[in-house]
């Protein structure tokens, strides 16, 4: 398929829609479309173009009560997961989670929230794995949360700490059979980020964003609210 026609039908399918005649596309057709948008070969020379047309903050920021915020992070992640989980984000528990190489450069990858409270923010992993080496040598990392249908992302950022060796197995024995497999005792850990930092941001249509940062301090959390942020 040419690039032309790749462009041509992202803005197709729109104008299709409103015309008189329109009719919801078969299940068949709409399969149709999906195989040949993964068969499209993109021109590394036009991927910019591309780029810049796929729409981005195309969900629906929830009403946000800057003035009834809570003192402390955790009970507004609650919330904000929740209300992700509420509105149908697939997997709203998936983040990314960046630690930092002994090259001295950082590292990230997929992985599943498993806890989340006063003691921060869990994960587990294999002990023998990249990030397994990378937290053993340097104990600090950064977490982020994307929730594209609420226009809201979450940043935490803070030293790392492992859980206790009873904490790890038990959330082992959680897993299922299968995902338990050849992972021997000790070699599975749950870690959790104690922040030091975290980021809400929410996103508008019209790019006036909102940014709730807590910082910790000596005594709890500051708290900096921005509104109407460009970007
Ligand atoms: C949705 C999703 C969830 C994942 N969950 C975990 C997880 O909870 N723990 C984990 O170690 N890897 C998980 N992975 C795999 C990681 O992305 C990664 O490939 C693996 O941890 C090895 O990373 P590392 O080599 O940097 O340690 C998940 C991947 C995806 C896409």
């Amino acid at each position: 398929m040419k690039w032309s026609s790749c462009l041509h039908l992202g803005r197709a399918l729109p104008i299709w829609r409103t015309s008189p005649e329109w009719s919801a596309p078969t299940s068949e057709t709409l399969w149709h479309y999906r195989r040949m948008v993964a068969e499209w070969t993109l021109p590394v020379s036009e991927m910019n173009v591309w780029l810049r047309a796929q729409p981005s903050l195309t969900g629906i920021a929830p009403p946000l009560d800057l003035a009834g915020l809570p003192d402390e992070p955790v009970p507004l992640f609650v919330g904000w997961l929740g209300q992700a989980a509420a509105e149908g984000v697939p997997e709203p528990h998936a983040a990314t989670l960046a630690t930092i190489g002994e090259d001295d450069v950082p590292d990230a990858r997929t992985l599943i929230l498993k806890d989340v409270g006063q003691r921060g923010w869990a994960f587990a992993g294999p002990r023998s794995s990249r990030k397994g080496a990378q937290l053993a040598a340097r104990p600090s990392a950064a977490l982020n949360f994307w929730w594209p249908a609420l226009m809201r992302a979450v940043r935490v950022r803070g030293l790392v700490r492992e859980a206790s060796v009873e904490e790890s197995a038990a959330d082992l024995a959680a897993r299922s059979v299968a995902a338990r497999d050849g992972i021997g005792p000790g070699e599975w850990v749950l870690w959790r980020i104690i922040p030091t930092r975290v980021e809400f941001w929410q996103g508008s249509a019209d790019r006036d964003h909102t940014r709730i940062v807590y910082e910790r301090a000596n005594s709890g959390w500051t708290r900096t609210v921005t509104t109407k942020e460009r970007g």
